[in-house]
């Protein structure tokens, strides 16, 4: 007679091996778009000076290798990948996203990019608004290809979306050189609403193309970052007339999308008060562990604020002290104090809600 045993042990085991398999890709699809603050290494495919792929970039990310990120280490889309228990999304230009990785979901933002298609011309080759929601449709036919066209449109419905922008329109459009065109064609104020209104936009199509959860992002605050401070601020104050772009831009993007979700009748779109969070730790660096938040860890000139960050920049040792990793962009520590409070941050932070309650109310999560 046959010892029952190793039966039910197989199938045992079996099941162990299942289990994970679905752990890999049971986490909610997670769709990324937007600028540098995003960007996990598209612009590394192209042709273009908007790029992180070499030292010091990476300097403490797992490989300890640039990755394309704008970070020593990981970024705001890592670490919520993180959180919500998924794999990173690899960015959408790299040719190791196909097959089961496209379960995953896909990383389409491309640093330089802007609302308006005109930000960014600088930098020539990047991926701008419209492209990246091209690339988005592309992908949800490969993604049919693999599992069907229902169960890749259920798996784009039931997605997490992160979405960056804004930031670009004022740093490397309207504020990049004294007189630009947007600048003598606007006042601030037109301005943000014209943002605004084109912003609306990109985001009824990102409804269009089946996202029901988005993450929105406001702009920093682009007055204090070490790239302004040396270039614009006194004495190490933040630039005003920046600030006065960020004060204006972030209230008038959750109004917008408080009314593009009256008009779904879903809370499909939800505000991140990043500004705020970032604030935080600008106004008060050691309540956060930094030494401090005006100084870029990477970087040269005052504030380590000018041109770009490179072997020949200064390095500060240990980066979990800097708020700042290069002129423009947050450290991973920092990154981190902001996803701490997309995750469980008071309506101060997530409108209507944060991702925790999110991710308790989305039946399939
Ligand atoms: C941006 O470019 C796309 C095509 O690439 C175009 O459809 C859209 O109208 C442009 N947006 C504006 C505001 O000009
Ligand atoms: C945010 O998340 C926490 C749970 O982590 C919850 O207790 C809190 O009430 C939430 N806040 C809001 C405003 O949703």
């Amino acid at each position: 007679m046959q010892d029952p045993l190793p039966v039910i042990f197989a199938s045992l085991l079996g099941l162990v091996a299942l289990g994970s398999l679905n752990g890999q890709v049971e986490a909610r699809a997670f769709f990324v778009f937007g600028d540098s603050l995003v960007d996990s290494g598209n612009n590394n495919y192209l042709a273009t000076t908007a790029r992180a792929d070499s030292p010091p970039y990476g300097i403490d990310y797992p490989t300890r290798r640039p990755t394309g990120r704008f970070s020593n280490g990981l970024n705001i889309p890592d670490i919520i990948s993180e959180r919500i228990g998924a794999e990173p999304t690899l960015p959408y230009l790299s040719p190791e996203l196909n097959g089961q990785r496209l379960l995953v979901g896909a990383n389409f933002a491309s640093a330089g990019i802007g609302i308006l298609n005109d930000t960014g011309i600088q930098f020539v080759n990047i991926i701008r608004m419209p492209q990246q929601l091209m690339y988005f449709q592309q992908y949800q036919q490969r993604l049919a290809a693999l599992i069907g066209a229902g169960a890749a449109q259920q798996r784009v419905n039931q997605a997490l979306v992160l979405i960056t922008l804004g930031g670009n329109d004022f740093v490397n459009n309207y504020y990049l050189v004294p007189y630009s065109a947007r600048s003598r064609q606007y006042s601030l104020p037109d301005y943000v609403r014209y943002l605004i209104s084109e912003y609306r936009k990109i985001l009824m199509r990102v409804y269009e193309l089946g996202v029901r959860r988005a993450l929105v992002t406001g702009t920093g605050p682009m007055g204090c970052v070490p790239a302004e401070l040396a270039m614009r601020g006194r004495n190490g104050n933040c630039d005003p007339e920046l600030q006065r772009a960020a004060n204006l831009f972030n209230p008038q993007l959750e109004q917008m999308l408080s009314g593009l979700n009256r008009n779904i009748g879903a809370d499909v779109f939800i505000a991140a008060n990043t500004r705020l969070s970032s604030l935080d730790f600008v106004r008060n660096p050691g309540a956060f562990g930094f030494v401090t938040s005006k100084v870029a860890c990477c970087g040269q000139g005052p504030y380590n604020g000018l041109g770009l960050c490179t072997v020949l920049s200064n390095l500060c040792p240990d980066r979990n002290l800097y708020a700042f990793w290069d002129p423009f962009h947050p450290t991973e520590k920092a990154n981190r104090l902001i996803v701490n409070n997309i995750l469980r941050g008071s309506t101060d932070y997530m409108k209507p809600m944060n991702l925790s309650t999110i991710l308790a109310m989305d039946p399939w999560t």
